[in-house]
């Protein structure tokens, strides 16, 4: 049975019960709508671990970081900017167990004054991290991320391990970064590793064994191991899920042999990013142009990689539904490509890897008429860009029968406002 709850390929008339073209029509297009009634639903599947620590950068607008709070998650921050987000959402720079990693393979000189200041925990992706830290923040403790030597994920862009990976402290020179941290009196409390993004029950759990014997390596400084991220969602309707409880039941095993092994306890930290967020997502568009190109028919839309990049850097499949303005009018579907309002050929949702454009069975539809894209809660508003000097989308969160405007539509004459021309 498929776990894809959106209507692929059909009508998407309402997003938990708040009519599409409604919102379309209060909040303008494109607009991202986030359901936080399936964010809740995504943490309470993760229950079981101990700390379930959201990677923000998946969807880092304040309302669902605020929502992740409340559901007693914590953040992972990879930048001052995300740092400076997490504080704005509630969450303490510098706490014990920490409410906010920073987890990077660089500081930049922002990101360092910032974690010095504050006192924010550290997770350290290169041994010149250390120094680095160690210089300025002497006798703290600190995590290391470790590259296994391996990874996985949805596309060679999102795999995080293996020797073509920048990410992390590669797995030999472990003993050796101790060292370079004991230079400073830090003490490595804690290891890390993700391997990547939209990667497999098997290769996640590849994870686990590679991390005790690492972990064993280091002795019993250790009190806490990071599974990482990875998690699969559904994007397809052949796409199934992952056996969480599984997933916990090996993590969980290895962090009781470790305790065992040493008499103290380990905290246990899982780093979703994709998984609370990606089902919650939809983006509403307008349909803008209906055009044919030999025996191609297109939908020309009014977002484009400029709101929602993952088609045009990964080949990524979204769902596709239609919402119409007069529901009236429904008829049978057809093969269509659908594309965005930029001056660019690749703006295209609908293409594989490499960018080969296809088409996808959609219902019949005309101007004015509503595309949604589905699934896209995760990794779309946040890697968004001003590309044509097209404004951000608008952002409203759903949440308990209202709707929330959490980030208005950009205004066109914010895009160069800050601009000058000399002289
Ligand atoms: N932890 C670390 C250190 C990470 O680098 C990432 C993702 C995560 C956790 C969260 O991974 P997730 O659970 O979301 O798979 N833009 C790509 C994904 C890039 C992921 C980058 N790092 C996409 O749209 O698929």
């Amino acid at each position: 049975m498929s776990s894809l709850e959106f209507p692929d390929g059909g009508f998407c008339p309402t997003i938990n019960s708040f009519s599409v073209v409604d919102l379309a029509r209060r909040y303008g297009t494109p607009t991202y709508v986030y359901d936080a009634a399936v964010i809740r639903r995504q943490v309470e599947r993760l229950r079981q671990f101990e700390v379930i620590r959201y990677a923000q950068k998946a969807n880092s607008n304040l309302a669902v970081l605020d929502l992740l709070r409340r559901l007693g998650g914590v953040v992972d921050a990879v930048s001052a900017g995300e740092l400076l987000r997490a504080r704005a959402a509630g969450y303490a720079l510098a706490s014990e167990p920490p409410e906010v990693v920073y987890t990077a393979d660089i500081f930049d000189r922002e990101a360092l004054e910032l974690v010095v200041k504050e006192g924010t925990h550290v997770n350290c992706g290169s041994p010149d991290m250390l120094d680095q830290y160690g210089e300025r923040c002497p006798g703290q403790g600190v995590t290391l991320r470790i590259n296994p030597g391996f990874g996985h994920g949805h596309s060679q862009k999102t795999n995080t391990g293996g020797p073509q990976s920048k990410h992390g402290i590669w797995h030999t020179q472990l003993e050796e970064c101790v060292q370079r941290g004991q230079k400073w009196g830090l003490r490595v409390t804690g290891l890390h590793m993700h391997i990547g993004s939209g990667t497999d029950f098997e290769h996640l759990s590849q994870v686990c064994e590679a991390m005790v014997q690492a972990a064993r390596r280091i002795g019993p400084s250790i009190h806490s191991i990071s599974a990482g991220g990875g998690l699969p969602t559904p994007y397809r309707n052949s796409d199934q899920p992952l056996d969480i409880a599984r997933y916990h039941q090996l993590w969980d095993g290895a962090r009781r042999q470790l305790e065992s092994e040493w008499g103290h306890p380990v905290r246990l930290e899982l780093e979703p990013g994709r998984y609370p967020v990606a089902e919650a997502g939809y983006l509403i568009t307008e349909i803008r142009a209906v055009k044919r190109m030999g025996d191609n028919l297109f939908y020309l839309v009014d977002a484009g990689f400029n709101n929602l990049a993952r088609p045009i850097l990964y080949g990524a499949y979204h769902p596709l539904a239609v919402a119409l303005a007069n529901p009236q009018t429904q008829q049978a579907t057809q093969p269509v490509i659908v594309g965005g309002p930029l001056c660019e050929s690749g703006d295209i949702f609908t293409q594989t890897d490499g960018g080969t454009v296809v088409h996808r069975q959609l219902p019949a539809a005309n101007v004015g008429d509503y595309l949604v894209i589905g699934c896209a809660g995760a990794y779309g508003f946040v890697m968004g860009s001003n590309y044509n000097s097209k404004p951000l989308a608008a952002e409203v969160l759903l949440d308990r029968g209202s709707d929330h405007l959490v980030r208005p539509r950009q205004g066109s004459a914010s895009l160069f406002a800050s601009e000058s021309i000399p002289g």
